[in-house]
This record gives C-alpha cells, sequence and structure tokens, in this order.
C-alpha cells in the first residue's frame, strides 16, 4: 500500500477510538496522535500499535510530542476540546472549543499542508466554519463529520423499529449538527424502499425524535459524548477519501450558493474523494425542508456572530 498518513489532534475517546478503528479496518499506513496531555497521546498509541500484531496488515501508530512532529498528513482529523455533558447543548461548548480549534488549526495548515481536515469537535458546524475561516484553505478540503453520525443514528432507530437488519438501511440526516438537525424519511430507504412506503407516520415520528436525540440519549448514560458511533462514521470518510471512493456521505460543509446558502456550513449530501468534497449534491427539496433548512442556517449563522 501507498504511504497513507492519518494524523489525530486529540487523542481522548473519540480520537483513540478513530486511531483504533482506523487501525483495525486498516485503512491507512501510519497514523499520528497528538494530545496536549502528552502521556495520552503515547500511552495510546503504544497500546493501539499492539493490538495491530493480530492484524494482517501492520499500521504503524506514532504519536506526535508537539503539534511540528505531526508532518505531511493525507488527512487530519481534529477532535481536539472538550465534549459535552449532561445539560450542556453543544453551542455551549462554543468558546473553549473555538479556542482550541483556532491554534490547532494554524498548525495543520503548517506543518501538513497538503492535508484533509476533518472536523469532529464540536459545535460541529460553527468549528468547522472557523476552520475555513482560520486555514484559507480551499473549501472541498474543510469537511465537517455530523451527517454521517447522524445518519447512523436514524438507521438504528429505524432498525429497532423494523426490526430488519441496518447493513440494508441508508439514512439521509441534513441540516445543523443539533437539535435543528433534518432527518428525512422520503430519502432514507431500506434496500433502496423508502421509509415513508414501509412505516406509518407515528412511527417515523418517533424515528425522527429518538435521531435528533440519539446525542443526548448516550449523554445522559455515560455523562460525556459519544465515541464508538462517531470513531466508525469518521473511518467511513477517511477510508472514502484515501481510497478516492467517491461515495455519497452527508458533511457539514461551506456553501457558496449552493441551496441558496452562502458564507455559511450546513450538513448536505457530498461525495467524497481524494480532493475531499468532489461535489456537493443539490436535492430538490419539499418546502417545508427548506424552511426547517433555513431555521438551521439561521441558527449556525447566529453562533458564528458570536464568534466574530
Ligand atoms: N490540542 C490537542 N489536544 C487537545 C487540546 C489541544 N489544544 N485541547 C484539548 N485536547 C485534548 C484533550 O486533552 C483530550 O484528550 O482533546 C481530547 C478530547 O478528548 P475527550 O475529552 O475524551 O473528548 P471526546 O469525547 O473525544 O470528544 C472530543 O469531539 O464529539 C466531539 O463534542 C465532542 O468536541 C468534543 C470532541
Amino acid at each position: 500500500m501507498l504511504k497513507r498518513k492519518v494524523g489525530i489532534i486529540g487523542a481522548g475517546l473519540v480520537g483513540a477510538t478513530t486511531a483504533y478503528s482506523l487501525a483495525m479496518l486498516e485503512i491507512c499506513t501510519e497514523i499520528i496522535l497528538y494530545d496536549i496531555v502528552t502521556d495520552v497521546a503515547i500511552g495510546k498509541a503504544i497500546d493501539i500499535e499492539q493490538s495491530t500484531s493480530f492484524s494482517s496488515k501492520a499500521t504503524i501508530i506514532n504519536y506526535a510530542l508537539t503539534p511540528a512532529d505531526m508532518i505531511n498528513c493525507d488527512i487530519v482529523i481534529v477532535t481536539a476540546g472538550v465534549p459535552r455533558k449532561a445539560n450542556m447543548t453543544r453551542n455551549d461548548l462554543l468558546d473553549i472549543n473555538s479556542k482550541i480549534i483556532k491554534d490547532v488549526t494554524k498548525n495543520i495548515v503548517k506543518y501538513s499542508p497538503k492535508a484533509i481536515i476533518i472536523c469532529v469537535s464540536n459545535p460541529l458546524d460553527v468549528m468547522t466554519y472557523l476552520m475555513y475561516k482560520e486555514s484559507g484553505l480551499e473549501r472541498n478540503r474543510i469537511i465537517g463529520m455530523a451527517g454521517a453520525l447522524d445518519s447512523a443514528r436514524m438507521s438504528y432507530y429505524i432498525a429497532k423499529k423494523t426490526a430488519m437488519d441496518s447493513s440494508q438501511i441508508k439514512s439521509m440526516v441534513l441540516g445543523e449538527h443539533g437539535e435543528k438537525m433534518l432527518p428525512c424519511p422520503t430519502i432514507s430507504a431500506i434496500s433502496g424502499v423508502p421509509i415513508n412506503q414501509l412505516i406509518g407516520k407515528s412511527d417515523i415520528d418517533n424515528i425522527i425524535e429518538d435521531t435528533k436525540s440519539g446525542g443526548a440519549t448516550i449523554v445522559k448514560h455515560l455523562k460525556t459524548s459519544a465515541y464508538y458511533a462517531p470513531a466508525r462514521a469518521i473511518t467511513e470518510m477517511v477510508s472514502a477519501i484515501l481510497n478516492d471512493s467517491k461515495v455519497i456521505i452527508p458533511s457539514s460543509v461551506v456553501l457558496d450558493g449552493e441551496y441558496g446558502y452562502r458564507d455559511t456550513t450546513l450538513g448536505v449530501p457530498v461525495v467524497l474523494g481524494r480532493n475531499g468534497v468532489e461535489k456537493i449534491i443539490e436535492l430538490p427539496l419539499e418546502e417545508s425542508i427548506k424552511t426547517q433548512l433555513d431555521d438551521c442556517v439561521i441558527s449556525i449563522k447566529d453562533s458564528i456572530a458570536i464568534l466574530s
């Protein structure tokens, strides 16, 4: 395999689980972990690399002692920041995580100038926008991980409701990564059959509500935010980029006129490949969905305005 190097900034629950998932699925040749708490990055890098002794293809797991040690990555995943606790919304993290994002973005551009960046830190859409502004990079290289996870959560609730195998369920969640997100039943399907042709309105309404509160449900039980499904969702995006797979994955990206919005990020279906966002897919939307997307954009732009 040609050299494929993935950097992960923030070796906490999401960052380390992502490294483990990437290593288990043998997606890249090298992973390098950086954390402000150096021992966390070192300890987890050693532990994860030792786990690869049972793999058919070894993945080297390195650690960076300083941001300058994380050089020439093909992809950098940013999970640095604080996760939300019970009774917190993702927006409560705005202040503290924005300072961290500004700092790490500067270093990514300096030490991995060709990297595609996947932002995971919350509030996701706002942090992705901030990264775009701070980096000065082309918008196809900055991608927020949200839709992949929210869609996986929607598929989980559809599987629970229908007792069908979740591997045949493909869901689509658009909009913000927050309370206003838009799980879309008419473009979510089980083996190609839209779910609104298979189950009734009240079941669909329950699925939508459960999906919207999917993250909060986990926070309630764990007292911190989720990490297995987020890590697997990030892995899917990394795989699509490194393998140039051109798969459609809803993601938070900077819009420049698409769907009638500009100068904002928003969760929309995109094609992921070697250049990051290869294409933004513009779906024809029912009026009620468009109105709800307008609300998402207002909410994201309000938070962006607080930042500046
Ligand atoms: N540079 C590098 N690492 C940092 C920095 C920084 N400036 N600031 C914090 N970190 C590290 C912390 O030391 C910690 O190890 O980021 C890591 C975050 O890990 P966790 O606290 O375990 O949080 P996690 O659950 O992984 O969530 C991280 O992802 O889903 C989002 O909302 C979540 O914003 C949060 C992020």
